[in-house]
């Protein structure tokens, strides 16, 4: 039976990734700043345990206390929208530490245990922000693409050693906590000489076509941990999935 340690469980995609595998038989380590028991299926192949992706000492207990892991789902993200303008450094480096760096600390601590066993797997949860350009999103979509490149790259050492490495781009997920865990963040990023550009922006959004389900992204994170291939690219969700097509068009 195998074990995949998710991030980011305490809502949203992770939360359906986690509640999916657990369903697909597997040994599930769900990981949350603040755990919550409640939120999952009661199970002795489920274990809910605390991990803040920023914190060098929470990853290394949290790798400790889970034991051998077969996939690592890096899932836990946040998201800032705003004018680039008006976008602190400070604010910059928040998304950085928890969407860039977190990702490559978990990278980092899990890889020798891949490399010596020669098996593994590294999921990314990135976005549908890497496949077009989206407006006012320019920091959120510096700190996943910088994933899509370290991943294209890595992929190839890490080939060497059996291990595979995937990319899954999720589109737009109103359901999720994304947009309220961010508020507070994106307090005052528009100043008064964007609105009249971003105001039908954030419109449109009140009103989306296609969008994201936490189960689309939870599926596709299933099958990019269950592909043998050396595919890199995983697109999740209707609107994801269309621009991926336009994009190799
Ligand atoms: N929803 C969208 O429109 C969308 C689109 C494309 C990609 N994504 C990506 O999908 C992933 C999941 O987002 P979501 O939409 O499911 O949003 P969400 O409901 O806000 O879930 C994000 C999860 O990440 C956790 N998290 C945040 N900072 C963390 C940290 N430092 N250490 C550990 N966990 C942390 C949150 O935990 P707390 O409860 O402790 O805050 C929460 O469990 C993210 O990587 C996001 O960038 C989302």
């Amino acid at each position: 039976m195998k074990t995949v340690l998710i991030t980011g469980c305490s809502s949203g995609y992770g939360l359906a990734t986690a509640r999916h595998f657990h369903a697909m038989g597997w040994n599930v380590i769900a990981t949350m700043r603040r755990p919550n028991v409640n939120l999952l299926p009661q199970s002795e192949r489920m274990r809910v345990i605390p991990l803040d992706v920023t914190s060098q000492d929470s990853i290394v207990s949290a790798l400790h206390a889970a034991g051998p892991i077969d996939v690592l789902v890096n899932n836990a993200g946040i998201g800032v929208v705003g004018a680039f303008e008006a976008t602190s450094l400070a604010i910059a480096r928040e998304v950085f530490d928890t969407n860039t760096f977190g990702v490559m600390s978990m990278m980092q601590a899990v890889i020798p245990q891949f490399r010596e066993r020669k098996a593994g797997v590294i999921v990314n949860v990135t976005s549908s922000t890497t496949l077009a350009s989206f407006p006012l999103a320019g920091i959120y979509t510096a700190s996943k693409t910088a994933i899509e490149g370290l991943s294209g790259s890595v992929a190839h050492e890490l080939g060497a050693f059996d291990i595979r490495i995937k990319l899954v781009e999720p589109g737009y997920g109103p359901g999720t906590r994304f947009t309220e865990n961010g508020g507070q963040r994106m307090q005052g990023l528009i100043p008064d000489a964007y609105k009249p550009f971003a105001e039908p922006i954030f419109a449109a959004f009140a009103n989306p076509g296609p969008v994201t389900s936490e189960t689309d992204v939870a599926e596709v994170v299933w099958q990019a941990a269950n592909d043998t291939t050396d595919r890199l690219h995983f697109a999740a969700g209707a609107d994801a999935v269309a621009l991926a097509n336009a994009k190799r068009h």
